[in-house]
């Protein structure tokens, strides 16, 4: 018995070293964990319990029958906890040919999916691989459809975050595509569908694999990425970080945690924080940090649309998603990008039933031809589409500019929003005075005097938010130093809101 007890324990070791010591001491030399060590720091300390630990590829093609065969075939899979709530994880293990996906491989994947989707608890991949094992040809392809498959499954049902650790490339990528969250360490992970020795034959342009795929491309242009972190330790500590936001489905209802912070806690400094010149931007971080709990604002997409901020927060210690314009970036004006981000932090928020606070100072939709040919119409849509379609708690807060077509746009009551407020500094308004005048005063151009007047007119009847409190398109003007205890107030009455939507098979959101 006790022969046996320490062969597991042998055969355990083993399979715990991977690809060996050889591997592993160049995989340190990357500045990259190992699979085990990155699972280790993700999960609470011990809370990890490994699946398939033994399972070894089947291929015999390429002299692989007659190859040493590693324990566990390039991925570590399993559960454990995250600050106590259960999560289920897989990690490519680069260290045992290059993590690449055979047929075993991707079932042990597919296997660690299901039970996250049974159990409905989030799941986390973490990704260092050298795409389909070449020797399997198309038995990998085949694994990645069982993969995506369940992605698709699992999407708006569990939260799935892919964090990107390594190369990730050819049929690696488009598993992460289709979770909710994509993270990036910066100069040691890449992503591309094919890498820059093909583009160099296909299309011959020269490039590197950072500046085709790293972490700054994705998470600033072309937003593949929702965020790059320095090492593998920050990445995983901040997603650690995330999940204390999320609920671990979507009936679970968001987490709560305990707050020390005061839901009637004034801030006066706000009463300042416009600027008394409207054209003068200010930072709207510094109205999220000031309104949320303990200033406590995980971002999402930061570098991508800087004129749109989106992340989560807490309001008497429950989860809330946030969506604001940003002044500072482009006057906080909703573009092609902004709109995308937006709309699909949205659509995640109401899948998962986080109530969704906006912050609104936008002075339009951005004219000119590259975004037209760009396709804003269909983009705006988009977000259009994600505020009207959400059932959750919808509170609204507008600061200053709420102009024209982006005043509807953004979380207006016209759209389905709960709770509408302004700030007394708000102008609502089909768009700015000067814009309105040389429009509707066409006769008086020329005539500086006549032009001013109308102008003044123009921003004593339209630049404030009382035609708009006249109509109830806004509930109540609010003073800036109370907007916590105001928003706090209304999502606390919101907290049972019940919406039923037509039955049908799905919408069609403009894509
Ligand atoms: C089998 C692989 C492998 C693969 C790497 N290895 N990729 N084995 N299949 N796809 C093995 C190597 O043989 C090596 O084994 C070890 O992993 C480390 O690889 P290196 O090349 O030494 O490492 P590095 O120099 O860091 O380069 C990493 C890499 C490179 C950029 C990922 O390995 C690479 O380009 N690999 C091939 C990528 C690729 O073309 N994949 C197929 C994509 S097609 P030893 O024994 O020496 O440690 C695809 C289609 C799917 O995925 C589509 C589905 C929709």
């Amino acid at each position: 018995m006790k022969d046996i007890i320490e062969q597991l324990e042998t055969r355990r070791a083993n399979a715990r070293l991977g690809g060996g010591e050889r591997r592993t001491k160049a995989q340190h030399g990357r500045g990259k964990l190992t699979a085990r060590e990155r699972i280790d720091l993700l999960l609470d300390d011990g809370s990890f319990e490994e699946f398939d630990m033994f399972v070894e590829h089947r291929c015999v093609d390429f002299g692989m029958d007659k190859a040493e065969k590693i324990p566990g075939d390039g991925v570590v899979t399993g559960w454990g906890t995250v600050n106590g709530r259960t999560v289920f994880v897989f990690s490519k293990d680069f260290t045992v040919l290059g993590g690449s996906l055979s047929d075993t491989h991707a079932a042990k994947i597919v296997k660690v999916q299901e039970m996250a989707l049974k159990v409905r608890a989030p799941i986390i991949g973490l990704f260092d691989a050298g795409g389909a094992r070449i020797q399997e040809g198309v038995a990998a392809l085949g694994g990645y459809g069982e993969v995506f498959l369940r992605n698709v499954r699992a999407s708006g049902v569990i939260p799935q975050i892919s964090v990107i650790m390594g190369p990730c490339a050819g049929g690696d990528v488009y598993s992460p595509a289709m979770t909710d969250f994509i993270f990036m360490v910066r100069d040691t992970s890449y992503m591309f569908v094919t890498g820059p020795e093909v583009v160099k034959t296909v299309t011959n342009e020269t490039v590197t694999s950072e500046e085709l795929g790293g972490a700054k491309v994705h998470s600033s242009k072309s937003s593949v990425a929702d965020g790059a972190f320095d090492t593998d330790v920050d990445a995983l500590l901040q997603v650690r970080r995330l999940i204390d936001f999320l609920p671990a489905n979507c009936e679970d209802g968001v987490p709560e945690v305990p707050s020390f912070d005061d839901a009637n806690r004034v801030d006066t400094s706000l009463d300042t924080l416009i600027p008394d010149n409207p054209n003068k931007p200010y930072d709207m971080r510094e109205l999220i940090t000031k309104v949320i709990d303990e200033a406590d604002f995980f971002e999402i997409g930061t570098d991508f649309a800087r004129n749109i901020i989106t992340g989560f927060a807490r309001l008497e210690g429950r989860s809330v998603g946030i969506v604001a314009n940003q002044p500072m970036v482009l006057a906080g004006v909703l573009d092609s990008d902004a709109s995308r981000k937006a709309a699909r932090f949205v659509r995640f928020c109401d899948a998962f039933n986080i109530p969704i606070v906006t912050f609104v100072d936008v002075p339009g939709f951005l004219p000119g031809v590259a975004q037209e040919h760009g396709g804003i119409i269909k983009h705006g849509a988009k977000l259009l589409f994600a505020f009207s379609q959400a059932t959750v708690p919808l509170v609204t807060v507008i600061t200053r500019k709420a102009f024209g077509g982006a005043y509807v746009v953004m979380s207006s009551k016209h759209i389905g929003s709960d709770m509408n407020y302004a700030w007394p500094t708000a102008q609502i308004a089909v768009m700015g005075a000067k814009g309105a005048v040389e429009i509707i005063f066409r006769a008086d151009t020329g005539d500086a005097d006549a032009i001013s007047e109308r102008t003044r007119e123009y921003e004593a009847r339209f630049l404030s938010p009382f035609v708009a409190a006249e109509r109830g398109y806004i509930d109540e003007v609010i003073q800036p130093h109370s907007t916590r205890r105001r928003i706090t107030r209304a999502l606390a009455m919101l907290r049972n809101k019940h919406v039923e939507r037509p039955k049908r098979k799905h919408d069609n959101i403009p894509l």
